[in-house]
């Protein structure tokens, strides 16, 4: 079993600084010492991925390496009491994909505390549409419940609306009965977003106000904003009277170019979503609604398949910006 070999992206650094992807064989033994070795049938593409892949040293320290910060696939091996060979389970952030060979490989051998078992009424391939920006978006919706934004407390501006993150926002707070506006540079993908369940759908340029002005007109009841700058500061300076914004992401900036009136005057709460460190019991709990009462009925409007050896394009075009809904890699295929 230790050198059986097995198909995985490889990320190197060549002599002269650059990054190349190839798909190439690794053996078992090369993969790091874990509780529980699994088949991976599915990954995803997280924009995370995106870095890791061209070298990003805040994301991965070390190359070669294979990305993939999502997994969902079959137990082969475990010394973990919790999970036997055969069963179906789901790892999502922690380390895997950073510094532990990811998902862009058929086997990941991990910390039996990273592994989910997949929740009844989904399955792997589904899971793995969501993958970590789907939970991440679920997180944000929990957090913003656990704020007291219920349905009936008005509009939810959802930014990076067509992207990973964004786009299953938009679905599950629809599917819950949220009133979903929406934010886009990409507003040819309109109908894909009211698809999706957005009532209406808004430009980058009408989300970013630069006024300078400390508060604008409260629009807002809750936010989930992956995209960070001054959209988010415009978003915050929007959100109503005790309003919640969730902010996970910084695809625009990681700036904040905000005061401090709209926490003082309006009593808003700004909510950080880290999905790598999220607690177990919370990941859970979010797996669950997204398998039942969440749950989607049509994936495949928002979900593209590919191979190992068709991701190189996506991860150039994450990492471009024009990514829509979400990439599903097929490990078998
Ligand atoms: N905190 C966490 O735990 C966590 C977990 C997952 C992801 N994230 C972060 O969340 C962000 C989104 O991840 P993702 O997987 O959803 O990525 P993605 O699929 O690439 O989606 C990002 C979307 O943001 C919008 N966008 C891109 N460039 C922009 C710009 N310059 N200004 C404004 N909007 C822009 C685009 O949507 P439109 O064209 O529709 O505007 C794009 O599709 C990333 O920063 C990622 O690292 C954080």
């Amino acid at each position: 079993m230790a050198s059986k070999k097995f198909k995985a992206m490889v990320v190197q650094e060549t002599p002269d600084g650059k990054y190349i992807r190839q798909i190439t064989d690794k053996s078992l033994d090369e993969l790091p010492e874990g509780d529980v070795l699994i088949k991976v049938k599915y990954s995803s593409l997280n924009y995370k991925d995106g870095l890791s892949a061209t070298g990003h040293r805040g994301v991965t320290r070390n190359y070669p390496h294979t990305p993939g910060v999502d997994a969902a696939g079959i137990v082969a091996q475990s010394v973990s009491d919790e999970f036997r060979p055969g069963d179906k389970v789901i790892v999502t952030s922690y380390d895997l994909g950073m510094n532990t060979s990811g998902g862009f490989g058929q086997y990941i051998s991990v910390p039996a505390a990273w592994v989910v078992p997949l929740p009844d009424n989904l399955s792997l391939k589904e899971s793995m549409a969501y993958g970590t920006a789907g939970l991440t978006a679920g997180f944000c919706i929990l957090k913003l419940r656990e704020h007291y934004i219920t349905a009936d407390k008005g509009e939810i501006l959802v930014t990076g609306a067509t992207g990973g993150v964004g786009s299953f926002a938009v679905a599950m707070l629809a599917k819950i009965g949220y009133h979903v506006v929406s934010v886009t540079g990409k507003l040819d993908e309109k109908q894909f977003l009211m698809d999706l369940g957005a009532k209406e759908v808004i430009s980058r340029e009408e989300a970013t106000d630069t006024s300078g002005k400390p508060l604008l007109e409260g629009r807002w009841a809750g936010v989930v904003d992956s995209v960070g700058g001054e959209i988010l500061a415009t978003a915050i300076r929007s959100t109503r009277l005790h309003g919640a914004v969730a902010c996970c992401g910084n695809v625009a900036s990681p700036d904040l170019p905000i005061n401090v009136y709209p926490f003082i005057l309006r009593g808003i709460t700004l909510i950080g979503i880290d999905s790598q460190s999220c607690p177990m019991e919370f990941r859970r709990r979010t797996w669950e609604k997204i398998a039942n009462e969440w749950k989607l009925t049509a994936l495949d409007r928002q979900t593209f398949v590919c191979s190992l050896e068709e991701l190189d394009a996506e991860i150039d075009r994450i990492l471009a910006g024009e990514q829509k809904g979400r990439v599903i890699v097929d490990l078998a295929r």
